[in-house]
């Protein structure tokens, strides 16, 4: 820089202007301090100073509220909002107000000194400034103009010129993943990088080595130094997916890079300063898997400083026709003919239940889009769609079948509950057991208890019954119609 920039700081702590002026001027920059905002504004107002860092309390007023007014007269100036009240409505505030970016205090002496070096190569045109939240927020491509969504959004905007981590929780297909990449690519990051892990898809021993790199020779295979995510991701957004899926030990380590803003490979022993923002997501209850034992509290407050709920898809079925159109137009754009929706179509979508929220709703308009001859789609269509989704996608409900799917269906979930190892031995029994001590209640039930007449009703001997009985613990009391 050719001419020498002066920075213009205004905060009632004498210490901290002493150590701002060394350290900026150290940087080479000239130094105007104040104690007060008033002296500050003249400043401001004689067009002095190229960048600006004010604290929020100050003896003669509060620079938030000075913001704006210096925004107004000198919108090309940048702002540093610096603030001992680290809440996140204050950053919010500062933001909304135009803050070039906000500091909370303490800070490091070298980050302010990037963060004044940045503002001041920052563009000076105003109309280059990242747009006020309301007109971004248009531009969002998550669609939905619900009470529940519209919230989202003024949270999503709100977070996207900061580097605070999120966490976004919500049912399957409620949008997370979309949400975390709006975040990005409206953010302060988005010429950085949007990595994306899914810890739910790495085979466990490898997620460490995943995200974190390794070393050649740190364990059997590892033929050579690899990178990790956050080494990908530098500079950018890294978007933990499936965090509750995180083994302990790859959590220890996420915890440290949260506390520290460092990392250290596997098999790797120099520390790695890492910029990266994290973005975390589940469909789980973590708090569930605290109490497990299988989470840790320390990384889930860490993790959650700012937590998103996405609403499942039932909570907004307002959303459901302009979610359903935009998906219509998205399969046109991709050669399929223009479709519609007839009303009585949407009263149909907007009366089912979208289990798989979202995405259940994206296929099938995708389906109907690709399936159907007709220009308008009716009500009969979807119903037909979605008679044919429930016997087909969405797990089977005992209660829809007849018995023997029924204990197909638990059988499987069983089996699958297990893994890759087999149940504890002994399963004939349990499993005839599960089918016979409902049995034999309803048969007493039915006869108001009499043995006699239940055995008959089964078709069993009476001994037979009464043995059972015993055997399953089952206790009779006669005139009862149910247990
Ligand atoms: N508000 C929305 N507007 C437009 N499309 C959406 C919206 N929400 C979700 N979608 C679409 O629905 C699908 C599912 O979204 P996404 O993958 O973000 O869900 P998710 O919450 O991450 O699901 P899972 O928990 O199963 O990973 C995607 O194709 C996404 O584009
Ligand atoms: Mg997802």
């Amino acid at each position: 820089m050719s001419r020498i920039a002066t920075v213009l700081v205004a905060d009632d702590d004498r210490g901290i202007r002493t150590v701002l002026d060394h350290a900026l001027a150290r940087q080479g920059h000239a130094v105007r301090s104040t104690g007060n905002a008033a002296t500050l504004w003249r400043w401001v107002s004689d067009g002095e100073g190229d960048v600006a860092i004010i604290d929020v309390l100050m003896p003669d007023g509060n620079g938030l509220d000075l913001l704006p007014r210096i925004k107004k007269l000198r919108p090309e100036l940048p702002v540093i909002v610096m603030s001992a009240q680290n809440t996140l409505l204050t950053a919010i505030r500062a933001t909304e107000r135009g803050a070039y970016d906000y500091l909370p205090k303490p800070f490091d002496l070298q980050e302010l000194g990037a963060l004044v070096a940045r503002a001041l190569a920052a563009p000076r045109d105003p109309a280059a400034r990242p747009e006020p939240a309301g007109e971004e927020s248009e531009r969002l491509p998550l669609i939905g103009r619900s009470p529940a969504m519209q919230e989202i959004y003024r949270v999503l905007a709100r977070l996207m010129q900061t580097d605070l981590t999120v966490m976004i929780t919500g049912e399957s297909g409620t949008g997370k993943e979309l949400a975390a990449r709006a975040l990005h690519d409206y953010g302060k990051r988005r010429n950085g990088p949007f990595v994306a892990v899914n810890m739910a898809a790495i085979p466990r021993e490898l997620i460490e080595s995943e995200l974190f790199g390794h070393e050649k020779g740190s364990f059997t295979g590892a033929h050579m130094r690899v990178t990790g995510r956050f080494e990908q991701a530098e500079g950018g957004t890294l978007f933990l997916d499936e965090i509750g899926d995180m083994p302990p030990e790859a959590q220890t380590r996420l915890l440290r890079v949260l506390q520290q803003g460092e990392y250290t490979s596997v098999g790797g022993r120099t520390p790695v300063r890492t910029d990266v923002r994290i973005i975390a997501a589940t469909n789980r209850d973590l708090r569930q898997w605290i109490d497990r034992g299988q989470f840790r509290e320390d990384l889930y407050y860490r993790l959650n400083v700012v937590p998103i709920r996405l609403p499942p898809l039932r909570e907004r079925a307002e959303d459901i026709p302009d979610l359903a159109r935009h998906f219509l137009a998205q399969a046109t754009r991709e050669g399929l003919p223009a479709k519609s929706f007839d009303p009585q179509a949407f009263e149909r979508l907007q009366r089912h239940r979208w289990p798989g929220n979202v995405r259940e709703l994206e296929n099938l308009v995708r389906r109907l889009a690709a399936l159907y001859a007709q220009e308008t789609i009716g009500a009969e269509v979807i119903e037909v769609e979605l008679a044919d989704l429930r016997s087909a996608e969405t797990p089977r409900r005992a209660d829809d079948d007849n018995l023997g799917q029924a204990v197909e269906f638990h059988l499987k979930r069983y089996f699958a509950a297990h893994g890759d190892r087999l149940p504890p031995p002994g399963l004939y029994d349990r499993v005839l057991a599960e089918v016979e001590r409902p049995l034999i209640l309803a048969a007493l039930a039915a006869t108001r208890g009499n043995q006699l007449r239940a055995a008959e009703l089964l078709g069993l001997n009476r001994n037979t019954l009464r043995k059972r009985i015993e055997t399953l613990r089952i206790e009779v009391s006669r005139g009862a119609r149910s247990d």
